[in-house]
């Protein structure tokens, strides 16, 4: 191999450059050069230098990060260097959350130190009731989760000392904590239901049922088999590197602002549908189906471009989104106790004929995370628009560890990206009696 560089020749002067090449932990994988080395390139002394023009960052890494690893070609996800599936398999979503901010697994001491802290920060103010009553009663639970999770830097004015790391570790705690308390009290609220508070006996997943579905017993015994599951799936939701709402929590946070007012624009950025949504729309999609008969015609529409085929494709993943594959097989145990589901057995069939499928096959589109999500939160009895909110749940832990490499790393500033200016030149005002 020969040197680590990038040699250009600007052909508008002749002159040539030459600029290093860095690496992450792959040779093959994250080759990079700064983009603030074109600057040198210039065609006179006052010229401000080549830019790099990237809309949507489509090949443009905006930090180094050892958080979470992606190889879309490969369908491999990694948290700190562990896979998916063994962390799917073994370990349970505060243990995977301490790991992802903290960059190793805990030790037994650690974590029961860890799941003590989030227990006991679960309580919200009861003045935050106050305004989530002031919502209407259709408002939808990701709206309210946006606004009341904003609000709560109101609460807590310490947290604006993001660069004391005890400080923030205190708000860390808050926030994994409150996230669920936030959504189940959001949920409530639609269905005009007292709220149920936190029950510090039950694990993580366990409360979250008991704050959503708590009626008048006295104690609320979640089901052991869906209590795994939501984990399971808080699990897979925990990190996804450099995606839209990551990146917001970046952007925003290194303005220096508290972390509650950082998540509640990452939490807005999910919402889009673009990023949170298409859980839902699979549901629909399958429903609209109806049974398995109707499945070639379905997929004869999509060929036909008349539909697109939901919860298939991904900007990064050209093969089987290794979180789908997790997600079906849970689908299965969440069935044994909530009774068959028919539109999983129409799911199935659906990707069986999609996958052998030319159409797919050759534009490589394979289920991702959302194919099989829904219908598994639709079996649990969750209704259709808090499914992006159980992802700002689970991605919260991924928030704040993108949040915290972002403030500790000295390559990182303030984000303000450059832009390439198409409009008017210089020109000068005309008074409103001459303009035509
Ligand atoms: N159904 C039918 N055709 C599809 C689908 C689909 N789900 N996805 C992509 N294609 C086709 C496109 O029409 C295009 O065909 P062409 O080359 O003949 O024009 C080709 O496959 C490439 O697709 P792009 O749209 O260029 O891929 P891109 O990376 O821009 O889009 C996306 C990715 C948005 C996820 C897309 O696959 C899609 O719309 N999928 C359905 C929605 C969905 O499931 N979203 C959830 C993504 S996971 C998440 O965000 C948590």
């Amino acid at each position: 191999m020969g040197k680590d560089t990038l040699t250009i020749t600007d052909n508008r002067t002749g002159k040539t450059y030459e600029i290093p090449i860095q690496y992450g932990t792959y040779p093959t994988y994250g080759a990079s050069i700064r983009t603030a080395d074109l600057r040198q390139i210039k065609v006179s002394e006052g010229d401000f230098g080549l830019m790099g023009y990237d809309p949507a960052f489509m090949n443009t890494a905006s930090c180094k990060s050892t958080i979470t690893f992606i190889d879309g070609e490969r369908g491999i996800l990694r948290y700190r260097g562990y896979p998916i599936e063994q962390l799917a398999e073994r370990s349970t979503f505060l243990e995977t959350a301490y790991l992802i901010l903290h960059g190793e697994l805990p030790t037994r001491k650690q974590l029961d130190e860890w799941t003590y802290h989030i227990t006991h920060h679960t309580m919200i103010h009861e003045n935050i009731k106050k305004f989530m009553d002031g919502f209407h009663y259709d408002a939808h639970p990701m709206g309210i989760l946006v606004g009341t999770v904003g609000a709560l830097s109101t609460f807590y004015p310490d947290a604006k000392d993001i660069r004391d790391p005890a400080d923030r570790k205190q708000q860390i705690f808050r926030l994994i904590a409150k996230m669920p308390t936030l959504a189940a009290f959001a949920y409530r609220h639609s269905l005009g239901m007292p709220y149920a508070y936190p029950d510090n006996d039950l694990s993580y997943a366990g409360n979250f049922l008991n704050m959503l579905f708590k009626k008048t017993e006295l104690k609320y015994k979640p089901d052991p088999v869906l209590e795994k599951a939501l984990d399971v799936l808080f699990v897979l939701h925990v990190d996804h590197e450099q995606n839209c709402s990551a990146n917001a929590m970046r952007s925003v946070g290194s303005s220096h602002v508290d972390p509650y007012s950082a998540v509640a624009a990452a939490t807005a950025a999910l919402y889009g549908p673009l990023h949170g949504g298409a859980n839902e729309a699979v549901l629909r999609m399958l429903r609209e189906i109806g049974s398995k008969e109707k499945i070639p015609e379905f997929i004869k529409k999509v060929k036909t471009r008349e539909a697109l085929l939901m919860g298939f494709g991904h900007r990064i993943y050209k093969n089987y989104d290794p979180r789908a594959r997790i997600i079906r097989e849970i689908a299965r145990q969440v069935f044994t106790v909530t009774g068959p589901n028919p539109l999983l057995d129409i799911a199935i069939e659906l990707e069986r004929i999609a996958l052998e499928d030319e159409f797919f096959v050759t534009r490589r589109l394979y289920p991702n995370v959302d194919f099989y999500s829904g219908i598994i939160y639709e079996a649990m009895g969750f209704p259709v628009d808090i499914y992006p909110v159980l992802f700002a749940i689970g991605r919260t832990p991924g928030w704040l560890a993108q949040w915290q490499e972002m403030l500790t790393d000295p390559d990182q500033k303030i984000a303000r990206p450059r832009q390439v200016y198409t409009g008017s030149d210089h020109r000068d005002y005309v008074p409103i009696e001459l303009r035509r």
